[in-house]
């Protein structure tokens, strides 16, 4: 999603600013901007990049200890210098920067030009600008009272920073749906689209809630709601590093954040497995253990990569827990009417925690009597705040727009708790549980055996980085992650690539299959590993080319494959930890083979704030 960042205080706005934006840039965008109050605002913005934006504002008058900035991701106009934020009123009395949608943006803009007010853009953006300077000359009221009144009209999602330039030397902020971190500061505040570009100035943040509106000065931060009521700011300590927001010594984020899954799947379990290998402590979910005990049902709400990890965890919930699971896209969950209610868990999966589709999902089921968690790997996140418990996945922060160790970590938090569940309902015998979480604690340094092979798969990338297509087999448990390999390849290759049901091929699929066509297939030893075998053993007598994921020590699997990639011997339900490790690498590989940008694939964003 685009990216906002601002700063109010004594130092030098302009650095701060770019800098933040430098900071989001993982986050996706098209254009950039900013706004610089000094004795007026002056205004900077382009379609491209950050160094485009610090090309345009090179040799200019950038001084100014207020100002704001913006990272665009176009959902109303397309990328252009036009379209691009800060977006000025008729007047040039309001600018604004904007995260989201106005969703009636087309009523209120007709509106306006029926009030003789013009526009520069196709955004939905410039209307808000125009409303807000309408409110306050029509109304002859404050600027924060003019952004409340103008907001109460307004339908969608917003994260909001805007300058008046009747009212200097403040900063206005609005949030609702769209979020916003105020970062507290010594006689200075950053505003923020998420805790990156403020970490390194302060780990005293605020996450702004809906429907709240701050007014900030280098000395005070007044906060209320949209109707008036002062809210008290709740400031939190945030522990995150600029250390995990820099590349060290990998290429790409992408590459860093693979390598770092044994640490970071560590880093999930720890102090949560004790010892002794013989329980599970999930603290986020203590106070509503009774009612995960009692359900009757789990439904999983997710997109993406997070609705992969949530088909692996409707299989461990239903082997281990014994619990009818059923997962949902959470964008089409939304929009259904259903059955949800007293004795239902509802899991919302999000790595940023600020997904549309998955926030209003979980919004839908609020006051069925369901009960709601939240599987979320950032703190204060909206999906985190607006659920009653969940478990974080502690997988640090996670700046590759393609999802590897959060997908990682969200099937150790679902394990976790499909085990603590089962143990807890008395349907998983101690001895299969103690297994299980010492299983559990070996699979870091399994996901290192795995990496070691980087190499190799880097050479099988190189044989099929121009193929126009690609398939991925899996079966049971194994199936998610064949989808997942599929994702990970299509979103920063671009090469076409589907998962499969193994078993699904004879039902269309294999109609594909031709020389051109590499079929991955996840082969590991379990009780399914036959059918798969004979799966692989159809696709070559088609003509088609075969790399096996195959467990160490299977010897057969080198006759049928063209190509295998082997995990450790692992429990069965802890295999997708280690088999989706060489399908990262390989689409990792592939797209640097093929001059794409790995971290900041065309068309994706980091988080999809927007439906
Ligand atoms: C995964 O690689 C993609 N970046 C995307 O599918 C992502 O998983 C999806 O947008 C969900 O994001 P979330 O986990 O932050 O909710
Ligand atoms: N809807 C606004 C626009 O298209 C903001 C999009 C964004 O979140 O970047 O300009």
């Amino acid at each position: 999603m685009c990216g906002i960042v601002a700063y109010v205080g004594e130092r030098t706005a302009y650095p701060i600013l770019i800098k933040g934006l430098q900071r989001l840039e993982y986050r996706g965008y098209d254009s950039a901007g900013i706004a610089l109050a000094n004795g007026g605002i002056r205004v900077y913005k382009c379609k491209g990049r950050v160094k485009d934006l610090q090309a345009l504002a090179r040799d200019k008058e950038v001084g100014g200890s207020i100002g704001m900035g913006h990272t665009r991701w176009a959902t109303h106009g397309e990328p252009s210098d036009a379209n691009a934020h800060p977006h000025a009123s008729e007047r040039g009395i309001f600018h604004v920067v904007h995260n989201g949608i106005i969703e009636n943006h087309a009523h209120l803009r007709r509106e306006l030009v029926r009030r003789g007010y013009t526009f520069r853009s196709e955004t939905d953006t410039e209307v808000l600008a125009n409303l807000i300077e309408d409110t306050y000359l029509e109304q002859n009221v404050s600027a924060e009272l003019a952004v409340r009144l103008a907001l109460t009209r307004v339908v969608g999602a917003y994260g909001l920073v805007i300058l008046c330039d009747r009212e200097p030397g403040k900063l206005l902020a609005a949030r609702k749906g769209s979020p916003l971190v105020i970062g507290v500061g010594e006689g200075e505040y950053f505003l923020a689209s998420d805790a990156m570009p403020i970490i390194e100035y302060t780990d005293r943040v605020i996450y702004m809630n809906d429907e709240e509106v701050a007014v900030i000065t280098p000395s005070a931060l007044d906060l209320k709601d949209l109707y008036n009521d002062v809210k008290t700011p709740e400031i939190k300590t945030i522990k995150l590093s600029i250390a995990n927001a820099d590349k060290g010594e990998f290429p790409h984020f992408m590459l860093k954040e693979i390598h770092e899954q044994p640490f970071s799947v560590t880093d999930t379990f720890r102090g949560r497995v004790a010892a002794d290998g013989d329980k599970i402590v999930l603290g986020g979910i203590l106070d509503v253990m009774p009612r995960l005990v009692e359900a009757r049902r789990v439904i999983i709400v997710a997109c993406g990569t997070s609705w992969h990890a949530a088909l692996v965890g409707e299989y461990l919930l239903e082997e281990y827990a014994r619990v009818p699971v059923e997962v949902e896209y959470a964008s089409e969950f939304r929009y259904r009417d259903p059955i949800v209610g007293e004795g239902d868990l509802v899991i919302a999966i999000s790595q940023s925690g600020e997904t549309a589709d998955t926030l209003a999902a979980i919004r839908r089921v609020k006051g069925t009597g369901a009960t709601c968690l939240g599987i979320c790997n950032v703190a204060g996140s909206s999906i985190s705040r607006e659920t009653e418990a969940g478990v974080y996945t502690r997988a640090g922060i996670e700046i590759g727009v393609a999802s590897t160790k959060a997908f990682t970590s969200q099937i150790t938090v679902l394990a976790m708790m499909a085990f603590l569940l089962g143990s807890k309902r008395r349907v998983l015998d101690a001895a299969e549980y103690r297994a299980l979480v010492s299983e559990l604690t070996r699979v870091p340094e399994m996901i290192a055996t795995v990496l070691e092979q980087e190499g190799r798969i880097k050479e099988i990338a190189e044989l099929y980085k121009e193929s126009p297509n690609a398939l991925f087999l899996g079966r049971g448990i194994l199936f998610p992650v064949a989808l997942e390999g599929a994702l990970k390849l299509k979103e920063i290759s671009y090469i076409h690539a589907e998962g499969y049901p193994a078993a699904e091929m004879k039902h269309g699929p294999i109609a594909l299959v031709d020389e051109r066509m590499p079929v991955f297939a996840i082969a590991t030893s379990d009780k399914l590993y036959d059918k798969t075998a004979g799966n692989i053993q159809e696709v070559k007598a088609r003509g088609g080319k075969v790399i096996a994921i195959a467990t160490r020590g299977n010897e057969e699997i080198r006759g049928l494959a063209d190509q295998v990639i082997e995990i450790p011997p692992c429990h069965v339900a802890l295999s997708p930890l280690l088999a989706v490790v060489p399908l990262q690498l390989f689409a990792y590989h592939v797209a640097v083979a093929r001059g794409c940008n790995v971290d900041q694939p065309r068309n994706l964003a980091k988080s999809v704030t927007v439906e």
